[in-house]
């Protein structure tokens, strides 16, 4: 990537996810998960081939939940252009939140990461990762293999408060019983919430979000992105492989993973050249959702990149002509697909 410097790849993959979260928001509330994944995937896809850059997915979603995905080692990007173009590594997420948009419920998005070749952790057949997120007054303190109220100490003296006053976000999962039960004993203050676990590593980083700390097992994917975001925002997040049963852990073990090494931000993606951008599906806490008037839509977005630490917010308006565009590319490829069975 030092070939081209000056170069913000950030501001590029705005317009990617910009591109996955409009074509995700006509889904909102109807119940149909996988027409939405694939809508974003494939609006996704066609604005990261127009990128220029060598790209490799290491992070595809869909694993999980059979969805349809942006698949891990898919090659991606315009890599011929006669010019020397960046080998990158890409994670995405077309959409943080399949559930929620299919609800209508707040907090989905559309996420990208993008770091230099060969920088991204793979978490291979493991699912789910434990996770510790904290923003950058915190970033020093924290220590997976710690207890709970270890860590919330730390945490609330780092970022000078009492425990009291700090919200601790996690995933409304039984899994988390043990976890919950050992917040809510130092005295901290509870958001459960029931999905997207990117969105709150990111929030724990900036000022006037009301979060201070992300815990317990989301997916591994999840975490992976959370880095290079919280690379960008110098913050830390801690992960461990979360095998979901002895079958699981067998199997990455046999493989070379170490189920008990618990990976920092640094070790999750190690490149210190990093790019991110989110844009909001439905609004949440993070990110105003897509919202449409008579001439076309507005979306949020953030663009972020590690070596200069710039984050932007981004407000655009898409006009309705593109919208369009966007549906009757999406209705052709539905057919395509459709047509060769
Ligand atoms: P997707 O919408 O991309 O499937 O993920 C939503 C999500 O809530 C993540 O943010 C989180 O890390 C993971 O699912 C948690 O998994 P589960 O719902 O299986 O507990």
């Amino acid at each position: 990537m030092s070939s081209i410097p000056d170069r913000n790849i950030g501001l590029e993959l705005v317009r990617v996810t910009e591109s996955a979260a409009l074509a995700a928001a006509p889904w909102m509330g109807r119940n149909k998960k996988n027409d939405a994944d694939k809508a974003a995937v494939d609006a996704m896809r066609l604005m990261l081939n127009s990128i220029e850059m060598d790209g490799v997915i290491v992070i595809g979603e869909g694993e999980k939940d059979k969805a349809p995905m942006l698949f891990n080692g898919e090659r991606i990007g315009n890599s011929n252009t006669g010019r020397e173009v960046p080998r990158t590594d890409l994670a995405v997420d077309p959409i943080d939140g399949t559930r929620p948009l299919a609800l209508g419920l707040p907090n989905a998005l559309a996420v990208v990461a993008l770091a230099e070749r060969g920088s991204m952790f793979f978490p291979g057949p493991i699912v789910y990762m434990d996770k510790l997120a904290v923003g950058p007054s915190a970033a020093g303190v924290i220590d997976l293999n710690a207890p709970v109220a270890d860590n919330l100490n730390a945490i609330a003296r780092a970022n000078g408060k009492s425990v009291s006053d700090l919200v601790v976000v996690v995933l409304d999962r039984p899994r988390h019983e043990q976890l919950i039960a050992e917040i809510r004993a130092t005295g901290a203050r509870l958001k459960l919430i029931t999905d997207g676990d990117v969105a709150p590593s990111i929030a724990a980083c900036l000022p006037d979000t009301g979060v201070d700390v992300l815990m317990g097992a989301g997916g591994a994917p999840e975490a992976v992105i959370s880095a290079a975001a919280l690379k960008c925002l110098r913050g830390e997040i801690h992960a461990r492989l979360y095998p979901r049963d002895e079958k699981e852990k067998r199997v990455a073990e046999e493989m070379g993973y170490d189920t008990n090494k618990v990976l920092t931000s640094s070790e999750l993606v190690k490149s210190n050249n990093v790019f991110f951008a989110a844009t909001g599906i439905t609004g949440g806490d993070l990110l105003k959702g897509v919202q449409y008037f008579s001439g076309g839509a507005t979306t949020e977005s953030l663009a972020m990149r590690s070596e200069s630490g710039t984050m932007r917010r981004i407000q655009a308006i898409h006009r309705s002509e593109k919208l369009a565009q966007i549906l009757h590319d999406q209705k052709a490829r539905l057919a395509e697909r459709e047509r060769a069975g």
